[in-house]
């Protein structure tokens, strides 16, 4: 909710993906969000099966008529690299759901952001979960609608350790040119990276719990998040499952929930082992390189640092149960 107990209007840029699917239901279930539109993007699978299982997801959880637009094929300079190993062939974890009624705006995703953040009577919060493409493009061909964007939320990057590569998350490193786009927006942005996204799981009893459930969006997410096994750093409960890009979700909702600094954070656009790498500025002073050449232009971003798991996870239960 805002300040004056109205919700947060609000637009997801997704690539459903087994984790993006956990926060488009978490995002139709909060009374607290308004769900203005979601754009699709190819990340975790191609861009025709990320607008077929999002659609899928929204007939399940009972929030069909939500505008969906298809998006980018591809991203700017990379070819498209799916994580098929990790969402399944269809993208979203093989459950085999039934094929969606409904069929797509007839809007491409750009226009659609467009036309649903100017229409919007209060600024928006744009949540991208997945490669940063459309939101690039929409930057750059639309650059009046940071006018009214109150602040980007986006899953991506890391400040310690990467998945893509050992120092690049997946949704930076798919499309560095459009991340890099995206930090310098001029607008605020809060990074929910790789650092927290690992962390919120939910126990494995709690998943058995959801799989069981009569009521289908409940039942989805019990499935798609055994499809989501946490690391053995993180849990050992063999059943748990991770919220992943809800958490992104959950952060707006909840911005007290995530412990965060304004840090100076560039994407490493170079060929080479750092390529997609998001890298945060955590000196305490300025460096070498400040002295010799001068401070170069910082783009500051709000950095999540630290996660109050068991507020995400409660938050994330008692939301997607509620119906
Ligand atoms: C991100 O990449 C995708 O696999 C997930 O959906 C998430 O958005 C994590 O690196
Ligand atoms: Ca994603």
């Amino acid at each position: 909710m805002t300040l004056d107990g109205r919700p947060i209007p609000v637009i997801i840029d997704c690539d459903t993906g087994v984790d993006d699917a956990l926060a488009l239901l978490f995002a139709v279930r909060h009374p607290g969000l308004d769900l203005r539109a979601i754009t699709c993007v190819a990340g975790n699978t191609d861009v025709d099966g990320v607008v077929r299982n999002t659609l899928t997801v929204l007939e399940q959880a009972g929030a069909p008529e939500i505008p969906v637009a298809r998006g980018a094929g591809r991203p700017l300079i990379e070819p498209s690299r799916s994580a098929r190993h990790v969402h399944g062939d269809d993208g979203m974890g093989d459950l085999g759901l039934p094929a969606p009624r409904r069929t797509p705006a007839d809007v491409d995703a750009v226009t659609l952001l467009r036309r649903e953040i100017l229409a919007s009577p209060r600024p928006v919060t744009l949540i991208p979960t997945a490669p940063l493409t459309n939101i690039a493009l929409l930057l750059r061909t639309h650059p009046e609608v940071t006018g009214n964007i109150e602040r980007i939320v986006f899953m991506g990057g890391a400040v310690a350790c990467g998945n893509a590569t050992p120092v690049a998350e997946f949704n930076v490193w798919h499309d560095p040119e459009a991340a890099a786009i995206l930090l310098t927006a001029g607008v605020p942005i809060t990074m929910y990276g790789l650092d927290v996204f690992q962390r919120v799981v939910v126990p494995g009893a709690d998943v058995r719990r959801l799989r069981a459930s009569a009521e289908p969006g409940a039942r989805l997410a019990g499935e798609l998040l055994a499809h989501r096994p946490a690391a053995p750093d993180v849990t050992t409960d063999p059943e748990a499952g991770g919220i992943g890009d809800a958490g992104a979700v959950c952060a707006v909702v909840d911005p007290a929930g995530i412990t965060t600094r304004l840090l100076p954070v560039e994407v490493s656009l170079a060929p080479g082992p750092t390529r997609g790498q998001t890298i945060v500025d955590r000196r305490p002073r300025p460096g070498e390189a400040e002295l010799h050449s001068g401070a170069r232009d910082p783009h500051l971003v709000d950095v999540a640092l630290d996660v109050d798991v068991a507020r995400f996870t409660e938050l994330y239960l008692t939301t997607v149960d509620r119906a």
